[in-house]
């Protein structure tokens, strides 16, 4: 369809780049080039002027580097997605444009295919957060089918549920793993996807370690089919989620890159109602990329004030890589009475609500530790169970809701 061609904008200093990116998209059909730019300065203001649906941007150009004009762009068209183009392959430049809220990341020069699909992934993005864009004007006046919740259909797609936390030791992996749990049933089979590859705890958590782990999945996850992933995935029992585990040693997590990452995250999606992914507080590419593919994201404070300034930020940061607001559940675990800052505070604080709240219980957190026993399994009416149950139910409520809203924006199209 005409209407759905891929519009992209190129921004590069070198003459040669530019041509040789042209000449590998025109026989693209879904794939239109717009414009050139030769600086940053100049791609931020044809960004602007031409509203294409993907820049593929340089990083090192006279006046704006792209990292910079990246950022701009994002903030003034939240619905254009960039595409980094770049010599270095510098882990540290993707990171910062990832944060900088790239969509995606290529070394050059690129294969054609590599930057085709890129082009192509963008693209989808793009179109669906122009339609978000497009429901949101048009919500106020039309009167949609405005069943209760749940009377949309919800999509076939497996969702991914991020839980993060921006402060180490605040009870990231604990909340994972009994959410999951909480999340699981027939219906709705959820596996659980350890995302701090170098020092994840998931296996510890549930007493399965040293049986097998992402590296015999990462590697060949472009050849993967659903009996291959159900033979390596960790089956526990005692609750019956499926788990991904983390490498044995800190130092193999570095064979994983963001993209096969992805992929598995992905391919879970299609085997899975819920793909629950533990991380670390260090915002890795691998974390960066989760939180980038996810459906809702978990983030988790306590009522320390470390903990509630690094939210601040990182509330911030996800605004910055084009994460809406309703696709973060804001928890706050270890939550203790005795302690005046209460959870209204730290909601009308940082503006965000927190949706909910898990009480301090060391005993039995502790002793589930390291018995490896969640407990979610067998202390679950109790108040740091109830807490996990509250949580779980935030986070499917915001799933309907949201699929909700793309099933409206759908339908009237
Ligand atoms: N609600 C709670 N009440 C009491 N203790 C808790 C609670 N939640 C977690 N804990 C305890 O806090 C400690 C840290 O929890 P956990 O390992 O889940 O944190 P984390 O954020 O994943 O840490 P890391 O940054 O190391 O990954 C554990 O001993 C856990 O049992
Ligand atoms: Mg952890």
């Amino acid at each position: 369809m005409a209407a759905d061609k891929i519009r992209v904008l190129i921004v590069d200093d070198i003459a040669e780049t530019r041509e040789n990116v042209r000449k590998l998209l025109q026989f693209e059909v879904d794939v239109e080039v717009v414009g050139t730019a030769r600086t940053g300065k100049e791609g931020i203001q044809l960004a602007q002027e031409m509203n294409p649906d993907v820049v593929l941007m340089d990083i090192n150009m006279p006046d704006i580097d792209g990292i910079t004009a990246t950022e701009n762009i994002r903030r003034n068209s939240p619905h254009i997605q960039v595409v980094i183009l770049s010599v270095q392959g510098d882990q540290n430049y993707m990171r910062r444009a990832m944060l900088a809220g790239a969509r995606d990341f290529l070394t050059k020069p690129p294969m054609g295919d590599e930057l085709i699909s890129a082009i192509k992934r963008a693209g989808e993005m793009a179109h669906t957060e122009r339609e978000k864009g497009a429901k949101q004007q048009m919500v106020m006046s039309a009167a949609v089918g405005a069943s209760p919740m749940g009377g949309f259909m919800p999509s076939t797609h497996g969702k991914i549920i991020v839980v993060y936390s921006p402060k180490g030791g605040t009870g990231c992996t604990t909340i994972a793993v009994n959410l999951a749990i909480a999340l699981h049933n027939e219906d709705t089979r959820t596996v659980l996807i350890d995302g701090n590859l170098q020092f994840g705890d998931v296996a510890i958590f549930v007493n399965e370690q040293g049986k097998n782990t992402v590296l015999d999945i990462a590697p060949r996850v472009d050849d993967l089919d659903s009996e291959i992933v159900d033979e390596i995935l960790i089956k526990h029992e005692a609750s019956g989620i499926r788990i991904l585990a983390a490498p044995q040693r800190p130092e193999m997590a570095e064979k994983i890159s963001a993209e096969q990452f992805m992929k598995v995250l992905q391919f879970m999606q299609r085997m899975y109602s819920y793909v629950v992914v533990d991380t670390s507080c260090i915002l890795t590419d691998v974390i960066l990329s989760a939180i980038d593919l996810s459906d809702v994201v978990v983030l988790v404070t306590t009522q320390e004030i470390p903990a509630i300034k690094n939210s601040r930020l990182i509330l911030d940061l996800l605004n910055t890589m084009g994460i809406s607001k309703d696709r973060i559940v804001f928890a706050m675990n270890r939550f203790d009475k005795r302690i005046a800052i209460t959870p209204e505070r730290v909601s009308d604080n940082l503006k965000h609500e927190l949706t909910a709240v898990i009480p301090l219980d060391e005993k039995i957190a502790i002793t589930a530790v390291n018995r490896g026993i969640p407990f979610m399994l067998d202390n679950k009416s109790q108040p740091i169970g109830k807490g996990i149950f509250a949580l779980a139910e935030a986070v499917r409520a915001r799933i309907i809701a949201l699929d909700g809203e793309n099933e409206a924006s759908t339908a009237r199209r």
